[in-house]
């Protein structure tokens, strides 16, 4: 637990450029506080023999550069943290690479910390990847910077230096909204203000390092918040006890407190405060506690537990930051998983107002967000969810966006604010409902998906089932994707991200089209399977049924029914699918053709025997 003057843990993280010397200087902490184990110690003054770069000295950078790989390559290559403590407080320390390349690691490394010490080259001063790692740093919440102007001695400890770097610093970060910047003069290989005072720096007037990282002291939780408390879990160890698991976001909680469960909405009050086997009186901002409650109520994991007479802003429209963290871009339109502390959610970005340039802070016109790039975006979300600006708390506004076929995490974000307007358009409730209109046309709505290159017969077998359907009375429409683009898509292109708004729109289309009681066909070449899976997403079980038309991309360029096949190869055609955009194939449809080998009659009746429509 936090020591005697009750100063507590102190979480901090390191950002330079490569050859900053941030390594040394974390190493230099550790070795100073004394924080390293006997036996580290010896594989150190090994180390330091082997892969050494100080002669017959320690090398104090081969402490943290832990990774073989790191150690071989000479440069670092993920978040680590390193604890150690004074006799004060202790420490966790987030090192970063300097790497261009690495921003999402220092956005992981900041998340969490309370101060940034930012490292400057004593002879390079402010470079762009200073200002870059202050952006992020600034973005990621952190309001307190140290500047930690280093490698003093190789500019023979000269005031002037440091005066201009301190200068040149405070005039960039003017805007950047941190509370604090304070900057030290250092050199952590021979250990001038690390620890001790230097004699070498007789004009330095600020604290050392270690001195000013005992007595910073961090924002404290604001206490006089409201209570939030995201449910982690339910915890249910026998039939007499109920309690619900999760760290505090915000306030304070006591027994006896009226709380409401969101999103539900009831009111219940809290019963008791269990942490282990001890009752507690209260808790508060941080703290992991499972509470159980008065009433019996509905209560599970991603639901938030809050102050009754102070609930907070639900919403399902933001507007919100994103630090797009994937070598796939950012494709609006595009549904991914957000979560937001416990909460899980589908969100789309409804539109990019503009990317941040990350050297001059610029705004900049987009249409996508790459690896690396910071954006100003519009968030929609399939419900609402319970937040706060990710300024006002980092729990409560901080989230990921979650690809939903990969898994992997393609963005962090933080909420900004909630759009009202669209949260004021309500569902109007119709008399005659889809059921009605089904009954009245005697079918049953149907979706028919038809994906596959172009030219491989989509639009013929399309064609051949409806006349089939219509032959025996049934209403249908048909949704081709060179019709669609004459008129409502007309504005859209063949990048990923028009041909993602492109089915998404279409989609939407086919949705409406079955509320009206219609089998409708879509015959779009549709070549993602992420956007293929949001269309199925809209549709109930049995109503969505997904042909894949297959031919070989050969056999579609020797059709080539429109000759675009032709043109793309000779580079007239830009993003042709098949060629210089890619058709990634259903791995399970519904129905799968052969579209080289079978007549497309015969196809056609495969699917219209695949349909049961009966009123
Ligand atoms: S999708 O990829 O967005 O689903 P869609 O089915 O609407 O495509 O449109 C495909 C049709 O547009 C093709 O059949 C072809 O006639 C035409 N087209 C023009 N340029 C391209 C292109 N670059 N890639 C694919 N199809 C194109």
């Amino acid at each position: 637990m936090d020591t005697a003057n009750g100063r507590g843990t102190l979480r901090f993280i390191t950002c330079g450029s490569v050859d900053d010397g941030k390594s040394t200087l974390i190493g230099r902490l550790l070795f100073d506080a004394k924080s390293i184990p006997d036996d580290q110690m010896q594989a150190l003054v090994n180390d330091s023999r082997k892969y050494g770069t100080q002669g017959e000295r320690i090398d104090l950078a081969l402490l943290v550069d832990g990774l073989q790989a790191e150690r071989e390559q000479g440069i670092t290559i993920d978040v680590a943290y390193r604890f150690f403590a004074s006799a004060q407080r202790r420490f966790v320390v987030a090192d970063t690479p300097g790497h261009e390349q690495y921003t999402r690691n220092m956005a992981t490394g900041a998340s969490s910390a309370q101060l940034a010490v930012i490292l400057v080259d004593a002879r390079k001063g402010v470079l762009t990847q200073t200002r870059r790692h202050s952006r992020i740093v600034a973005m990621m919440g952190i309001r307190h910077v140290v500047l930690a102007v280093n490698k003093m001695d190789l500019v023979r400890y000269d005031q002037v230096v440091f005066d201009r770097i301190d200068a040149q610093y405070q005039a960039f970060a003017a805007d950047l909204g941190f509370a604090s910047i304070q900057s030290m003069a250092l050199s952590a290989l021979e250990g001038d203000n690390v620890f001790a005072a230097s004699g070498n720096t007789p004009w330095y007037r600020g604290p050392t390092l270690m001195s000013y990282l005992n007595a910073f002291e961090a924002d404290g939780p604001e206490l006089a918040a409201s209570f939030r408390m995201p449910v982690q879990s339910v915890s249910r160890p026998n039939a007499d006890f109920r309690g619900f698991c999760g760290r505090i976001a915000q306030g304070e909680v006591r027994p006896g407190d009226g709380i409401k469960v969101l999103p539900s909405g009831v009111q219940t009050q809290i019963a008791s405060i269990v942490v282990w086997q001890d009752e507690l009186e209260a808790a508060a901002s941080g703290d992991s506690i499972t509470v159980t409650l008065r009433d019996e109520v509905a209560v599970g994991r991603g639901d938030m537990l809050v102050a009754a007479d102070d609930p907070p802003e639900v919403a399902d429209q933001f507007e919100a930051r994103l630090l797009w963290m994937s070598t796939q871009p950012l494709l609006p339109g595009r549904s991914y998983l957000l979560k937001l502390n416990t909460q899980e959610v589908t969100a789309s970005v409804t539109d990019i107002k503009y990317r941040e340039d990350i050297d001059s802070g610029n705004q900049l016109a987009a249409r996508t967000l790459g690896l690396n790039e910071i954006g100003r975006v519009n968030l929609s979300l399939a419900r609402p969810v319970v937040f706060a600006p990710y300024s006002d708390n980092r729990t409560l506004g901080g989230f990921i966006l979650i690809d939903k076929l990969s898994f992997e995490t393609v963005a962090a974000g933080m909420l900004v604010f909630a759009l009202r307007r669209a949260s004021n358009i309500h569902w109007q409730a119709l008399t005659i409902d889809r059921a009605a209109r089904a009954a009245s046309l005697r079918q049953s709505p149907r979706c028919v998906w038809f994906t596959g290159l172009s030219g491989s017969g989509k639009s013929t077998i399309a064609n051949l089932l409806e006349r089939r359907l219509h032959a025996q009375g049934l209403h249908t429409y048909l949704l081709d994707g060179d019709n669609v683009r004459h008129g409502l898509n007309r504005d859209l292109g063949f990048t990923d991200v028009e041909r993602v708004e492109n089915i998404r729109r279409v989609a939407e289309v086919a949705k409406l089209m079955l509320d009206a009681g219609l089998i409708v066909l879509v015959s779009f070449i549709s070549p993602f399977r992420a956007d293929r899976e949001m269309a199925r997403s809209l549709f109930k079980e049995n109503e969505f049924l997904e042909v894949f038309v297959d031919a070989s991309l050969a056999t579609c360029e020797q059709r080539d029914p429109k000759g675009l096949y032709a043109k793309a190869r000779r580079g007239e055609l830009k993003n042709f699918t098949g060629i210089d955009s890619p058709y990634e194939a259903p791995l399970a449809p519904e129905v799968h053709l052969q579209s080289t080998s079978t007549a497309p009659e015969t196809l056609a009746e495969e699917i219209a025997q695949r349909l049961e429509i009966k009123p």
